[in-house]
């Protein structure tokens, strides 16, 4: 009389199991997005940061230099993205330091990856 229940315990247990087992779907972080050498800044993005934040030292693109900023231009044989990046959130004198109070870490990464591209 009671020989079906341990049949039916151990299949619900069995079910239990099985769905226990099946795996979390992973969500998906942004921080592996990008290139792995720009880290997602977006150099389009970018050049309107640099158009409103840095032609005035550097010049209209950055490539050709202005009175008071040095060309861009193969900036990339220079420094690095990483390098280019903590550059501008924390320069030397007399170049402004614009970061974080005028631009954010994502225009950081984006005006970065558009002077790498120079
Ligand atoms: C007030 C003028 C000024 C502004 C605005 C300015 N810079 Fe500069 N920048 C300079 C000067 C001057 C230097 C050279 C400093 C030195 O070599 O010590 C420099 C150096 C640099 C360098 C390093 C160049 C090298 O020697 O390899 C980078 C990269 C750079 N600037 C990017 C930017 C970006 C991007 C912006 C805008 C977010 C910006 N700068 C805004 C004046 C400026």
């Amino acid at each position: 009389m009671y020989r079906g229940f341990p049949l039916y315990a151990t299949m619900a247990l069995a079910a239990l199991l099985i769905s226990g087992c099946t795996p979390a779907v992973v969500a998906k972080t942004d921080t592996t997005s990008g290139t792995s050498t720009t880290l997602g800044g977006d150099k389009e993005a970018g050049k309107l940061v640099f158009t409103n934040n840095c032609s005035t030292c550097h010049g209209p693109t950055g490539a050709e230099g202005g009175a008071v900023g040095p060309a861009l231009k193969n900036e990339n044989q220079r420094m690095d993205f990483a390098a280019v990046d903590s550059w501008i959130k924390d320069p030397a004198p007399p170049m402004p330091k614009l970061y974080p109070q005028f631009l954010s870490g994502k225009q950081v990464r984006d005006v970065a990856a558009y002077v790498e591209s120079l």
